[in-house]
């Protein structure tokens, strides 16, 4: 409860920084484990176990994790890259925005810093999967210059309302750009 009215606050402030001095003023680093708990926003139960998992890739090299932070420091918006999924490719994965922050283009400087990292690595493509029922989502990429590559299929557990894990099967898109 706590938590929910400090993350109204951070939504709101967030809100009005980019109102006025646009997305760009927002600063974007790395997630580390301190923020772990102050991303229950980003998905079901399970999901900050997840990430924390790809925290601990980092020191390895594997993975690097984003984060586009409130003018606070609270991540808003995360997202991590994953190096090993494929050579040659830095492959985004588990993008979130905090629902109350959605469209005001957080995902797009998040992914734009992603690109710049995988960059800075020298490699020269960036890929990403998204389920075929989100469509949204999906439109996003497409305007970011990915395209389409192939079809596949992840799982991973869930969730349900009383509190069942379960394994959700997902069709999804391959998409990758070439980075410039
Ligand atoms: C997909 C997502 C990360 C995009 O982040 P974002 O900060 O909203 O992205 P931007 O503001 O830069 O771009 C907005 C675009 O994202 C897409 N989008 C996807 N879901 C959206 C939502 N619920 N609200 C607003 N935009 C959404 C739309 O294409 C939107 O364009 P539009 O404003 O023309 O409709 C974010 O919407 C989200 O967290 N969705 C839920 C989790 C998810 O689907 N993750 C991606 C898995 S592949």
């Amino acid at each position: 409860m706590m938590y929910e009215l400090m993350e109204t606050s951070v939504a709101d402030a967030t809100k009005e920084a980019v109102r006025e001095h646009g997305v760009e003023s927002l600063a974007v680093d790395d997630l580390t484990h301190t923020d772990l708990d102050k991303i229950s926003w980003s998905g079901g139960p399970l999901h900050p176990k997840y990430v924390e998992e790809a925290l601990n890739r980092v020191p390895g090299g594997e993975v690097e994790y984003l984060a586009v932070r409130a003018p606070s420091g609270w991540p808003v918006a995360i997202g991590g890259i994953d190096y090993a999924a494929e050579e040659g490719a830095g492959t985004l994965w588990q993008l979130a925005t905090h629902p109350r922050l959605r469209g005001l283009g957080l995902g797009t400087r998040l992914i734009t810093e992603a690109e710049k990292r995988i960059q800075d690595r020298g490699l020269e493509w960036a890929r990403l999967s998204v389920e075929d029922d989100n469509g949204r989502a999906r439109a996003l990429y497409e305007r970011l210059g990915y395209e389409k590559y192939g079809d596949g299929q992840e799982s991973w557990n869930q969730v349900d309302e009383t509190g069942n894990v379960y394994t959700h099967h997902a069709d999804v898109a391959l998409m990758n750009k070439r980075l410039p």
